[in-house]
């Protein structure tokens, strides 16, 4: 008997006809709306494998539920919405997909970057809204990207990928990550700092970094004292590492001169959130992974990864 698997939302085709090579497969056909909890609480008791997104929380009540599951597979680098020791103590294996996403998502962050240093959204708007009367020297200027410098905070795969870029514009790389990485250092050409000094120096702070209970509220009212007042913060990690309030009170005050956020504590973010009433602050909707050759090679490595774990193979990409 082919093992059972259920798939959290509608993916691409091809991916959910390899995945019925091997297993008996049922999926929520739903694009653009996530499966009730409580089905999902239904559908965990007899499946082998679940296929999921980080908009699943899946948790201790939901394991419990679960009788037969060898495998998570989140089709998500981040695993915030994964209780990672709860599934440890049930022999449940937890993946995800690293890797693939890496260059896609530092694009975005670049292009965010640009986008909210050069006011894009806001000159669109002034031009579609009947603003434009004419050119004048001070309007919509923004901060200058190229040779200015960059804080990345968090240099894994993306920050790295991030470094490059910003190398491109002859920008000074400053970063602070758990462990100082001397072979980065030497290969990219970027400088280790404390946090605070990254701070401090840095026009623009790039938030990279994983989601965890050492990263919640990383940067708050007194991270963001430190930043100077045309600084530029990026974040295109999770919400919840940059404080939420603090960040609204910053730009507000002028404390800094802008945001660019594609994440949020709470997705999707309310329409009346205060951010959202900012002009300095640009948002979308967590799309940073978001081109079609990298979430089809997401949804195809989430896959490989189910079906190793429901077939008795050692996934390639397990969470430790
Ligand atoms: C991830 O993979 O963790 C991103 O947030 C979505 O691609």
């Amino acid at each position: 008997m082919k093992p059972k698997v259920f798939i959290t939302r509608k993916i691409p085709q091809e991916i959910v006809e390899k995945i019925e090579a091997v297993c008996s497969v049922e999926m929520w056909e739903q694009e653009e709306i996530p499966i009730p909890r409580e089905i999902l609480l239904t559908k965990i008791q007899d499946i082998d494998g679940l296929f999921c997104l980080l908009t699943e929380t899946i948790d201790e009540e939901l394991l419990s539920n679960a009788k037969n599951l060898k495998v998570v597979s989140n089709m998500a680098v981040g695993y915030n919405n994964i209780d990672i020791e709860a599934a440890k103590q049930r022999g449940v294996i937890i993946t995800n997909t690293p890797g693939v996403l890496t260059e896609t998502t530092a694009d975005l962050t670049f292009a965010l970057l640009m986008a909210t240093s050069r006011r894009l959204f806001e000159a669109s708007s002034y031009l579609r809204n009947g603003e434009w009367r004419t050119w004048s020297p001070m309007q919509l200027t923004g901060q200058d990207i190229f040779e200015a410098t960059i804080g990345i905070v968090g240099m894994g795969r993306i920050g790295e990928a991030v470094a490059r870029r910003a190398k491109g514009f002859d920008m000074k790389v400053l970063y602070h990550n758990r462990n100082q990485k001397p072979e980065v250092e030497d290969m990219i050409g970027v400088e280790y700092v404390e946090l605070d000094q990254l701070l401090q120096q840095s026009d623009f702070v790039v938030i990279l970094t994983p989601y965890s209970k050492e990263t919640v509220d990383l940067i708050s009212e007194r991270e963001l004292s430190f930043m100077k007042p045309t600084a530029v913060l990026i974040n295109t990690a999770r919400g919840g590492i940059v404080n939420e309030e603090a960040l609204y009170n910053a730009l507000r005050d002028k404390k800094i001169w802008a945001a660019g956020i594609d994440v949020f504590e709470t997705e999707p973010v309310q329409l009346d959130h205060p951010l959202l009433t900012l002009p300095n602050v640009v948002v979308l909707p967590h799309i940073g992974s978001a081109s079609i050759k990298t979430r089809l090679k997401m949804a195809e490595l989430a896959a490989d990864n189910l079906i190793k774990g429901v077939t008795n193979q050692t996934p390639d990409h397990v969470v430790e």
